[in-house]
């Protein structure tokens, strides 16, 4: 079993481009591997608690509960609108994941692991943090990233964090603890070395922010958010639930094969805190999950922001573009765990060149020219020569690579790959002109042999898209007449899945060409 989990997003405000960019780069691994034939349980959703949510909701004159409501509607509607394949849907406002957080806080209370102390010091506001000589600039100043920073003496309770770094640096070492890609590992050793001396804060006093879980042991005390916000992976998979429960088995579901998250959540939450939250509960090293963290949507370089004015709303992209030109983009443009800039400009031109004109047209021609030449039926043939082998070879070589780029997380050299075997059998096409052996009745073998090589193409490319553009990929498969293509998985590929006598139906075009004024 695959396990797989992406960030829980803020529903503080509307999703953006960077919320469906985590989810679509999931939903391909998870459609992916279980088109190896694992199964999968790809779990996402929405962190519903913290001071954030309560500012926004005053700020909107509205009770903090509904807008939580109200907002993740907005979240579930991406999903659908994206086609996401999401087994699980964790909302932290869920009793059941009260009760699993509280249990756990119990749990490390009787252990020893949390202690209550009272601390003086400067307060950031807007972060939600106590601030330490750290977090000053050169000049010894708190900067403006940390709004109205006050003086502020409180009692808290703290997580003996820093009885688990020696652990961590251990365990991040040797790889207990997977971070990809491995040029992040630097930052999080470096980020190990903060933590040795300070614990964490996992605390609010109810009376400064109520909309939290409350300590067991305590209730003067709401959890502090990212605390309970992690403990989603596993009480949304099972962990210490009810045997009345619905939720999965919680041993099947764990280790976390992947967690996928962005840049910005690795230090300290997901590579810090989490796993020595797992560690302080007593998850073993063989139980430390994997991280896929992957990089940020820009604007021309520049961060995607609210001041600025500059963030794409996913929901107005799928409604201008469609759920495909969205999914095939976000999949395509961007290196796994580096940034890069959204470009409407560049999601036309890839759209439009690699699937409209690329599989589109070959799709579309492969078809017809059965239709009309064949009378849609695919025959036995003895025709082979140079030109069809080269087919075949490029067919083999996708069969390679493709697998390895996805085992990599390499979503881009996926398709990149897919596209590569898509130019050459285009190609293939024009060489061999099988408009003009039609003419010929002599070359009827021949003709037979091309648009067999073409139909076969497009049946390799169809399940191949699959992960990538889910209902193109079905809307080809049903064009091809072949529903059996849908049954299989990627250790069956091999050249030979439309057999002689195969019957196609009628193309439609699957690939609608982009028209450029949709988005203005
Ligand atoms: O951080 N490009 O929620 P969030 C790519 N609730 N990814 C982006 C992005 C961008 N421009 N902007 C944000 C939180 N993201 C917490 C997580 S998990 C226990 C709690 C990604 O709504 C970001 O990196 O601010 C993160 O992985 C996810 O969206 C949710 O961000
Ligand atoms: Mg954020």
């Amino acid at each position: 079993m695959i396990f797989l989990t992406t960030a829980i997003d803020y529903p503080n405000g509307s999703p953006h481009i960077g919320h469906a960019y985590e989810k679509v780069l999931t939903d391909v691994l998870a459609r992916y591997h279980r088109l190896c034939g694992q199964k999968v349980y790809f779990l996402t959703g929405v962190d519903q608690h913290g001071q954030k949510m309560v500012r926004t909701a005053e700020e909107q004159g509205v009770n903090v509960a509904t807008l939580a409501k109200k907002n993740t509607k907005k979240f579930t509607k991406l999903l659908d609108a994206l086609s996401i394949s999401n087994d699980g849907w964790a909302e932290t406002i869920d009793p059941t994941h009260k009760a699993c957080v509280q249990k756990i806080l119990q749990h490390l209370h009787d252990d020893g692991q949390l202690y209550k102390k009272s601390y003086q010091g400067y307060y950031s506001i807007r972060q939600e943090q106590f601030l330490t000589d750290q977090e000053r600039d050169t000049d010894g100043n708190f900067g403006p990233e940390w709004g109205e920073v006050e003086e502020r003496k409180e009692e808290n309770w703290y997580f003996k964090l820093s009885e688990h770094t020696a652990w961590l640096r251990e365990a991040m070492q040797s790889n207990v603890v997977g971070i990809e890609p491995a040029f992040r590992k630097n930052e999080v050793l470096n980020a190990i070395e903060k933590a040795e001396s300070t614990d964490l804060c996992i605390s609010r006093p109810k009376e400064r922010l109520s909309w939290g879980i409350p300590l067991p042991f305590d209730e003067d005390f709401v959890t502090y958010v990212w605390f309970d916000a992690l403990i989603n992976y596993i009480s949304f998979a099972g962990y210490l639930k009810d045997d009345d429960s619905e939720l999965p088995n919680f041993e099947e579901l764990w280790p976390a094969h992947l967690h996928v998250i962005g840049k910005d959540i690795m230090v300290p939450a997901h590579s810090i805190y989490w796993p020595c939250m797992l560690h302080a509960i007593g998850f073993s090293d063989e139980q430390m999950p994997n991280l896929l963290v992957h990089g940020w949507w820009n604007i021309r370089g520049e961060k995607m922001s609210k001041s600025l004015g500059n963030i794409v709303d996913p929901m107005e992209l799928v409604d201008a573009v469609g759920t495909d030109a969205v999914r095939y983009y976000l999949a395509r443009d961007i290196v796994t765990g580096k940034d890069s800039d959204f470009d409407t400009e560049r999601l036309f031109v890839l759209f439009n060149s690699e699937m409209a004109n690329g599989l589109g047209n070959l799709l579309n021609r492969s078809l017809n020219m059965t239709k009309a030449s064949l009378d849609g039926k695919l025959e036995s043939y003895q025709h082979d020569d140079e030109e069809c082998q080269l087919v075949r070879k490029s067919h083999a070589s996708l069969l390679e690579n493709f697998p390895q780029k996805m085992a990599e997380h390499d979503l881009r050299g996926a398709l990149e790959a897919l596209v590569s075997f898509i130019t050459d059998v285009n190609t293939f096409a024009e060489r061999t002109k099988p408009w003009e052996l039609k003419k010929d009745e002599s070359k009827r073998d021949q003709l037979t042999a091309v648009l067999h090589h073409m139909c076969e193409s497009c049946a390799l490319a169809s399940i191949l898209l699959q992960p990538f553009l889910p209902d193109a990929a079905a809307k080809m498969q049903g064009q091809l007449n072949a529903a059996h293509l849908a049954e299989l998985q990627i250790k069956d590929l091999q050249w030979g899945l439309l057999p002689a006598g195969q019957t196609i139906n009628k193309p439609k075009p699957v690939f609608p060409r982009l028209q450029a004024q949709e988005t203005d």
